[in-house]
């Protein structure tokens, strides 16, 4: 029996997009609410304390609306705001982090795994601390090498994805990988990210990197959120 009515899916802007697009491909059927914080853009330089009162106030506004389950697509919110969630919340609500890990571990050959995210993702170290968990009881040997890319968000708000100045940006943040030649899976762990992938691939690309799986959070999502459509 289908427990779920309409899905929630929230993000700091309009990156959440993304993540929309590849659920509603996945389920055609499946009705959808999504709600961009634009007020609040960027999640990635707010403090803690600030996105997850945020996202409560979203998670009330989508209960007020009759969504009967949540996804957490900003990576974001779902790296310091979606305990708090599932603590106060007693529906079901999902973010992109554990689904991105579980699909980059599924898809990495030589267990060496890149994140690339906004400075809250990549401090709270909440990539590194799925990887943990996923794996609590064996010895994993997985390598995560984590990125923070805080211009990335702005550069794709102004519409300037293909330009020198994201190239030679992105040149920059992505010589941290350039030492990793058995990198081969890349997690754009940031729903701005997507749009960036052509420019990514080049710079990566450059750096010797020419056979990189990119692993993109609205699939890694739609593949945790099939038991609920
Ligand atoms: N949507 C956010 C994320 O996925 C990035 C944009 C922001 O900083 O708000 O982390």
């Amino acid at each position: 029996m289908k427990l779920i009515n309409k899905i929630g899916i929230f993000d700091s802007g309009l990156g959440g997009l993304t993540v929309l697009k590849k659920l509603k491909k996945r389920f055609p059927e499946q009705p959808f609410i999504y709600l961009g914080d634009l007020a609040y853009l960027p999640y990635g330089s707010k403090s803690d304390k600030t996105i997850i009162e945020r996202s409560k106030k979203i998670t009330d506004f989508f209960i007020s609306n009759n969504v009967t389950a949540i996804v957490v697509a900003c990576n974001s919110a779902s790296s310091v705001a979606l305990d708090a969630l599932r603590a106060l919340y007693n529906i079901p609500i999902i973010g992109v982090i554990n689904p991105s890990i579980a699909l980059a571990t599924q898809t990495t050959k030589t267990k060496t795994i890149g994140v690339i995210g906004t400075q809250t993702t990549i401090a709270s170290k909440s990539y590194d601390e799925s990887l943990i968990t996923s794996f609590r009881n064996e010895n994993h040997h997985y390598k995560l090498i984590s990125v923070a890319c805080p211009l990335f968000v702005p550069l794709v708000e102004e519409g300037w994805e293909q330009t020198d100045i994201t190239y030679s940006i992105a040149y920059k943040y992505c010589k941290d990988f350039e030492s990793y030649s058995d990198l081969d899976t890349l997690i754009l762990g940031c729903t701005h990210y997507p749009i960036l992938i052509q420019t990514l691939k080049k710079v990566l690309n450059d750096y010797g990197h020419t056979n990189l799986s990119f692993i993109e959070c609205g699939d890694a999502v739609a593949d945790k959120i099939q038991d609920w459509v």
